[in-house]
């Protein structure tokens, strides 16, 4: 007898289905996207976006409503900010960063601060209601915002579909996509499958609802997110939370940065700081990457004027190097692209003769921000000149400016404004490759150039 087929294989990026397993969906051509799902409860319309089995469709374009204005302000303009505008209904936000960082924290102050009369709610599979209970309360949330979020504590798909299905809320937030399991995709709790599968059912419901989704993921400490990584293909926008480099060292920064954004611009970076209440807006985040000293600077260290989205910031750039302790010389930064410290060291040590490939470079930027801007180059060569010589830069001066291998300083966008914010924030020198609004005396073309005036300054 010919033996019941009990399940099949369903792609999560574009719901095709086959009866075996393919390494590649051959709908949509995604690789790794086919998960087993059981055959018996999925032909039933019973599942959690039940009844969707109406006669597909096509319809014109133009009649299609472009979602506009179907955004909910989170009430926490950071949020918005890097979501591109609020939260988009319909859309799957996945937030993922280390354990600890304060994912958690950020989810339940929108879930309390959302400009939305309808109902969050909050799917905890990793504390007790009783914790989060006692996270809002130590976030001051009560009241009517209290009231709104409705909490569930249970990572198992089958509940949260009936309470889901119960409340139906404008927003659902899942605490955390690790912790989501269900028997019908496989027996192994805990499982990518399991993850993949149960977070596709959850997208499909919001979608299908008018609602949107902000889903947890956890990622280790090294970056490595095998795990998450393989739920951004299904969702919307993905967000990165992220601290310095050192707690210790740079205080309570969080930086939000959006890897992804299908509703926005993945340029933007929201800036919090962790506190006793939670998590607050930096309203002004210029002051936060310098160091307010008295007289000289120290050697090592320069300040950059880097593009960051829309805004403009002040960092301080710190450097230090000291004799290899090995055969090779290393490059100590997690900050600043490794690579980019080498080929800037490797420049200096072409055109200025300053030897550094026999010595370790430490590089570090005040306040912990990560900068992948090409404006940040001509700092940082500054910096690395400076600690290799032993003299300090000019206190009072901002740099900007990309260094091409051969030297020569090309200019950046959005100059002008990179100057004016200098000057209010008290710099009196801005030294950077000729564009709108650089003294003459300052703009320089090449490295030999810049690093000949700059130590040369009063
Ligand atoms: P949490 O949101 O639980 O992190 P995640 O969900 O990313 O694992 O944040 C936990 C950390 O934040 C914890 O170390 C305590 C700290 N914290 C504060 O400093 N202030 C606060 O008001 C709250 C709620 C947490
Ligand atoms: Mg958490």
């Amino acid at each position: 007898m010919k033996k019941q087929r009990t399940s099949i294989f369903k792609c999560t990026s574009c719901g095709h289905e086959e009866p075996k397993w393919l390494g590649r969906c051959p709908e949509c051509g995604e690789w790794n996207t086919l998960i087993e799902t059981a055959v018996s409860s999925r032909s039933s319309p019973a599942g959690l976006a039940g009844g969707r089995r109406e006669a597909p469709q096509s319809l014109p374009l133009s009649s299609v409503d472009p979602q506009e204005g179907s955004r909910i302000g989170s009430g926490i303009a950071e949020l918005d900010r890097v979501l591109g505008g609020g939260i988009m209904k319909r859309s799957a936000i996945l937030v993922g960063g280390e354990p600890g960082i304060g994912k958690s924290t950020l989810l339940l102050q929108a879930a309390a601060a959302a400009d939305t009369r309808g109902r969050v709610l909050y799917v905890s599979g990793e504390e007790s209601a009783g914790q989060v209970r006692m996270r809002a309360d130590r976030l001051g949330i009560s009241g009517a915002a209290a009231s709104r979020i409705e909490i569930c504590c249970s990572g198992k798909l089958e509940d949260i579909e009936t309470i889901v299905n119960a409340v139906k809320p404008v927003i659902l937030m899942v605490d955390s996509a690790q912790t989501l399991r269900t028997g019908e995709a496989g027996l192994i709790p805990g499982t990518v499958n399991q993850m993949k599968f149960c977070s596709y059912e959850l997208i499909s419901w919001v979608k299908e609802h008018d609602a949107a989704l902000f889903l947890v993921a956890h990622v280790t400490k090294d970056g490595l997110i095998s795990g998450p990584k393989s739920l951004e293909h299904m969702v919307d926008t993905v967000l990165y939370f992220e601290g310095p480099a050192s707690a210790a060292n740079d205080g309570d920064c969080r930086f939000l940065r959006a890897a992804k954004n299908r509703f926005g611009s993945v340029d933007e970076i929201g800036i919090f700081t962790m506190g006793e209440q939670g998590l607050s807006v930096v309203e002004d985040p210029s002051l936060l990457f310098l160091v307010s000293r008295d007289g000289e600077l120290p050697p090592g260290v320069a300040t950059a004027a880097v593009l960051e989205g829309s805004r403009t910031l002040l960092v301080e750039i710190q450097a230090l190097t000291v004799p290899a302790k090995g055969a090779v010389s290393r490059v100590f930064s997690d900050r600043i692209d490794s690579a980019r410290v080498s080929r800037v060291a490797a420049t200096l040590e072409k055109h200025l003769s300053l030897r550094l490939s026999d010595h370790d470079l430490y590089i570090n930027v005040a306040g912990g921000i990560r900068i992948a801007e090409v404006g940040v180059d001509l700092a940082l060569a500054a910096a690395l000149y400076s600690a290799r010589t032993g003299i300090p830069l000019p206190a009072g001066t901002a740099l900007t400016g990309e260094l091409s291998l051969a030297g020569e300083l090309r200019p950046v966008r959005r100059i002008a404004g990179r100057v004016k914010t200098a000057r209010n924030l008290g710099f009196e020198r801005f030294l950077a490759p000729p564009g709108e609004g650089v003294v003459p005396g300052l703009a320089v073309k090449d490295i030999k150039e810049a690093i000949k005036l700059l130590f040369t300054l009063p």
